[in-house]
């Protein structure tokens, strides 16, 4: 299973993508959580301590990393450098585990307009293709907020897009934009995961929004989510309800895919 988590900014894609990793770990899964988003905090909804999350730098800053596989030199543009770099031990070797779930953290590239092609971007792409097609059992990819990431790609391998909206206008609007744009680069399934939900008349407007088979379900507005992030736990651990929402959500993606 291949899944990339999108939306609009702070609906909580970070929350459902630790929260299903977590889940789908204790189920016996191996889970590969990929931070996708250039300001990365997943592994801290995941519950990494501290220092762990410290000790984690992201794919596209390792210098050294980026030079070797690419056969190019750091800082130089325009010089000739492989365009399929060696990636298949990256994701074992860099990534931290915790709580049953690894962590890659992608980091960012500045590209500079559309048509980049530097060595850290062809590095993240290959790596990004590899983690799909590879024998994973479960990769969740937490992407970055909005529509962007979608032009370039990245994503455009995964078995579904998830795409966490909350009870309002603005978040639906970035959900019919992905729906329409993922469909033009070939992603088949796209879901819907609402989120922040507080009574009936939210589901319902959801509801009326999107398609009850695209809905995969409902996680309500709660209180030990936004406690367990002042406090750098994991969401997951915070309530039994939530739990179940997710298992819930998790059952229903399991059975559409
Ligand atoms: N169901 C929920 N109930 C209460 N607060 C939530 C819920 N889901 C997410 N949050 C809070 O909303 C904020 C944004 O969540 P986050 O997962 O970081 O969003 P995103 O990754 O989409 O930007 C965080 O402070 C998080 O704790
Ligand atoms: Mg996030």
């Amino acid at each position: 299973m291949k899944i990339a988590i999108t939306g609009k900014g702070g609906v909580g894609k970070t929350t459902f993508a630790a929260m299903i990793s977590r889940l789908l770990a204790e189920e016996g899964y191996s889970v590969l959580g990929v931070d996708a988003d250039p300001d990365a905090n997943l592994a801290l909804a995941l519950g990494f301590p501290k220092q762990l999350i410290d000790e984690i730098v992201p794919i596209s800053e390792m210098k050294n990393l980026v030079a070797e596989r690419t056969a190019s030199t750091p800082g130089t543009f325009g010089t000739m450098f492989k365009m399929n770099p060696k990636v298949s031990d990256i994701p074992e070797q860099y990534c931290k585990e915790y709580n049953g779930v690894k962590v890659l953290t992608m980091g960012t590239v500045d590209t500079g307009g559309s048509g980049c092609v530097c060595p850290e971007h062809v590095l993240l792409k290959t790596l990004t293709s590899h983690l799909i097609l590879g024998n994973k059992d479960v990769v969740v990819m937490d992407m970055e907020a909005g529509i962007e990431h979608l032009g370039r790609g990245t994503a455009k391998f995964v078995d579904a897009f998830i795409v966490v909206v909350e009870p309002g206008e603005r978040s639906l609007q970035t959900y019919r934009k992905v729906k329409t744009l993922a469909e033009d680069i070939g992603v088949k399934k796209i879901f819907v995961v609402a989120n922040k939900i507080r009574n009936e008349q939210d589901e319902k407007f959801i509801l009326e929004n999107v398609h009850e088979d695209e809905c995969l379900g409902f996680i309500h507005y709660n209180p030990n989510i936004v406690d367990s992030d002042r406090s750098d736990l994991s969401p997951f651990d915070s309530n039994e309800q939530i739990k179940k929402e997710v298992q819930k959500i998790s059952d229903k993606l399991k059975g559409a895919l």
